[in-house]
């Protein structure tokens, strides 16, 4: 999938390749589980990892890419400024520069900033900081998560570059038409996160239902929906025969249930939900 930058001119600028499908690296705490699930879903065939300073494991993605032997420009890494350090212009270059050096590579695919930050001051000189970053070639392209529609539109006073993406909580379960409208009008791509909702949803019986009639996983749908909507999506899995499954997500043809999947929608939030911040 093609990601890119708009500004305000209407040109679309930095455009990278992003590969629609990943493995998320969230709460994976035990010491080695990340780097043994990464190498795990680079053997499987994926080449998009989605972590965060938060996560506390990008050293482990980093050492899991050079031990796997790919070549870096096969791979996508996505990362995230994490949100107490989306303070200011000068932080944003201290903590790209720091995310650089855990992740041992020497440029980043695509940087986020992980929630809107807290005060709203800071969100216009931390996107400068962002541009900052672009510009230098450390990353090839940025984006926000946790942005709800009136963060997006308060971008567009103060952002020369547009996101390329917006990474929210999107599955069966929570579809968001106005958000995913204000991040598509804004130029960006929804990444969505939590595709099983953590994990929350997986043997609802209405899904396990639909699965059935597949002849698929109760996973297995869920993922595909969300991929199928539109969007970048990174489920999480420790476990390699999960990490497969996932992946073989995209092989699963939902077309005939997409109706019954999306009667699923119940505003369900698994997680956080900082979009309706002010
Ligand atoms: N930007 C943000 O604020 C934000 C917030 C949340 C998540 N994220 C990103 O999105 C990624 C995915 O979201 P998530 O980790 O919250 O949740 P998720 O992918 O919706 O679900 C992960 C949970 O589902 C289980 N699971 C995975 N595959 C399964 C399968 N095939 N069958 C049954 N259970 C399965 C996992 O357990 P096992 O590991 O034991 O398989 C884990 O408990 C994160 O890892 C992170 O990269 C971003």
């Amino acid at each position: 999938m093609r990601i890119s930058h708009s500004t305000q001119t209407g040109e679309e600028k930095f455009e990278h390749e992003i590969p629609q499908f990943g493995l998320g690296v969230f709460l994976m705490s035990q010491e080695g589980e990340c780097k043994s699930s990464v190498l795990a879903a680079l053997e499987a065939g994926y080449t998009h990892i989605d972590t965060a300073r938060a996560y506390n494991n990008e050293h482990e993605v980093g050492e899991a890419i050079k031990e796997s032997g790919m070549d870096r420009d096969s791979l996508f890494i996505t990362t995230k400024l994490r949100r107490m350090h989306a303070t200011g212009y000068e932080e944003v270059i201290e903590h790209c520069k720091k995310s650089l050096e855990l992740l041992d590579t020497d440029y980043i695919d695509l940087y986020l900033v992980h929630a809107p930050p807290e005060d709203p001051e800071h969100r216009a000189p931390v996107w400068k900081g962002m541009e900052y970053c672009l510009e230098q070639g450390w990353v090839k392209s940025i984006g926000v998560s946790n942005y709800g529609p009136a963060h997006l539109e308060a971008m567009r006073d103060y952002a020369s570059y547009m996101p390329s993406v917006n990474q929210v909580e999107f599955n069966p379960w929570l579809q968001r038409p106005h958000l995913f409208k204000a991040t598509e009008d804004a130029g960006a791509k929804v990444m969505a996160y939590s595709p099983l909702a953590r994990g929350h949803k997986v043997d609802d019986p209405e899904l396990v239902a639909i699965a059935e009639k597949l002849g698929c996983t109760p996973a297995q749908v869920a993922i595909k929906f969300c991929y199928d909507s539109g969007c970048i999506t990174i489920p999480k899995s420790s476990r390699p025969e999960r990490i497969v499954e996932n992946l073989a997500s995209l092989e699963v043809d939902i077309s005939s249930e997409m109706e019954a999947i999306k009667a699923l929608e119940c505003d369900y939030i698994s997680g956080w939900d900082p979009t309706t911040e002010p």
